[in-house]
């Protein structure tokens, strides 16, 4: 049985006494969860949830960082203050970070070796847009983004990257993309990693985009996927608990 890795990606929403809120719902729901659980509130929630979640088995990770070690980079945070505040994982080039703040795949590649040297494991998202899709570029477009992002990213990190397949289209939207082409998604994700790194070792792939309650278990039960990047339906600890525990 594959363990799965479920990420909650909070995004720009709730402060603490809504964090309070929802961990004393959620974390009695999912103590005998059998799945990786990891959860990614916003960077002022740190501090926070670090303390929270002691104990607990639930990792945390941040939704962003910026590359160098310090200095004078206003309103950026650096891989050793999330260290400081026991992150493990951290979300790099989501598409709202690439659609906002103009990220590219060059700067999103940079952070990704930053992360790694720092010990920190990034998840990585990737995805075609809805007209890229309808041209039928989407492995395409997803080579292109994997193969700038982990540039410079050796055989040994494998097991230190998550990709997150997010097509666009799909987040925030409700509708989430059928299973079966996900997997299948997943499988030339595996399969181009084993290329570009040059190993024979998988690594995981989640899928992202209007996963809920409802749905999870399609993509849990698909052969090559890992889990999932849950955004709208983390926010809330019933349901996050519920696409935990199936
Ligand atoms: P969604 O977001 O679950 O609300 O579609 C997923 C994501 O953006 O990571």
């Amino acid at each position: 049985m594959k363990k799965l890795l479920i990420v909650a990606n909070w995004k720009m929403n709730k402060i603490k006494d809504e964090a309070k809120n929802y961990l004393e719902e959620f974390l009695p729901l999912v103590k005998d969860a059998k799945s990786d659980i990891v959860i990614a509130p916003s960077f002022a929630l740190l501090d926070y949830m670090q303390a929270k979640l002691k104990g607990t088995g639930i990792e945390l990770s941040s939704q962003n960082m910026f590359f160098a070690p310090t200095g004078a980079f206003t309103g950026e945070v650096s891989a050793d203050m999330l260290k400081d505040f026991d992150v493990k994982y951290v979300i790099l080039g989501h598409s709202e970070r690439r659609q906002y703040f103009l990220e590219t795949d060059s700067f999103i590649n940079k952070k990704v070796i930053s992360a790694l040297s720092n010990g920190l494991k990034p998840i990585i998202c990737v995805g075609e847009t809805i007209v890229q899709k309808k041209a039928d570029l989407s492995k395409e477009i997803v080579k292109e983004q994997l193969s700038i992002i982990l540039e410079g990213v050796t055989e040994k990190d494998v097991e230190n990257i998550v990709i997150a397949y997010e097509p666009i289209w799909a987040i925030g939207t409700g509708f989430a993309m059928n299973a079966s082409e996900v997997n299948e998604m997943a499988e030339y994700i595996i399969k181009l990693v084993q290329t570009l790194l040059q190993t024979t070792k998988k690594v995981k792939v989640l899928y992202g985009g209007s996963v809920n309650e409802d749905n999870a278990s399609e993509f849990f039960n698909a052969a090559s996927i890992s889990g999932a990047l849950v955004g709208g339906a983390s926010l809330d600890a019933k349901k996050f608990a519920k696409i935990i525990l199936g």
